[in-house]
């Protein structure tokens, strides 16, 4: 895996999770201030700050962000980056066009990214959400469950054996 990587599998061909590029991150930006609610840093986030967020992440090799795209349209976004060599943290998980959502499609991004995930890698899979955030229910619905509860969020584990459907997921490199 590395920054040009795309994600996709025969199974579900509407679906493609790319490596986000720089002018895909005022997107990202418009979708997180949206949604800041349902996260850990609730103040706005300006243009600025979110070119100086995408210098740092691509410094950073163990930290990748996927823009995902149904129909050839950016919809969505979803990370993961790799803690301390040994756990898998998913992250910035957001369907940003109203229009596109409850279709499945970040149930299906879910799927696919946990496919590749747990193929390539042996580490625990995990995701920390708010204990405010609705958004645990659609986790659980798709193969996590709660681990921890700390005073402000849960952590949430991934069960590899949820991935019932073998899916044949190809990656490929972005020229
Ligand atoms: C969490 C989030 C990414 C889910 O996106 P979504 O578009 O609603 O996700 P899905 O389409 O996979 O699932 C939503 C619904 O579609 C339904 N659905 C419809 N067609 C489906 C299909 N083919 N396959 C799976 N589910 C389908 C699901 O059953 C689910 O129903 P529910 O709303 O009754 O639970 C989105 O709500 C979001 O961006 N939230 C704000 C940010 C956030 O909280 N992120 C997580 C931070 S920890």
């Amino acid at each position: 895996m590395n920054k040009k990587t795309e994600i996709s599998c025969a199974e579900y061909p509407d679906v493609k999770l790319r490596m986000i590029k720089e002018d895909e991150i005022e997107m990202l930006r418009i979708w997180k201030n949206n949604n800041a609610d349902s996260f850990f840093y609730t103040k706005e986030i300006s243009p600025d700050q979110q070119l100086k967020w995408y210098e740092g992440y691509i410094s950073r090799d163990n930290d990748f962000m996927l823009a995902v795209y149904y129909q050839e349209n950016l919809v969505g976004c979803i990370g993961f980056r790799i803690l301390e060599d040994k756990l898998i943290d998913i992250y910035n998980v957001i369907l940003g066009v109203e229009g596109f959502a409850s279709k499945g499609i970040m149930a299906r991004t879910m799927e696919m990214l946990t496919t590749y995930l747990a193929g390539n890698y042996e580490f625990d899979i995990t995701a920390k959400v708010l204990i405010t955030n609705k958004a645990i229910n659609w986790y659980k619905k798709n193969g996590f469950s709660i681990a921890e509860e700390k005073e402000d969020y849960y952590l949430i584990l991934y069960d590899k054996s949820f991935l019932k459907n073998n899916l044949q997921i190809k990656t490929v490199q972005r020229i």
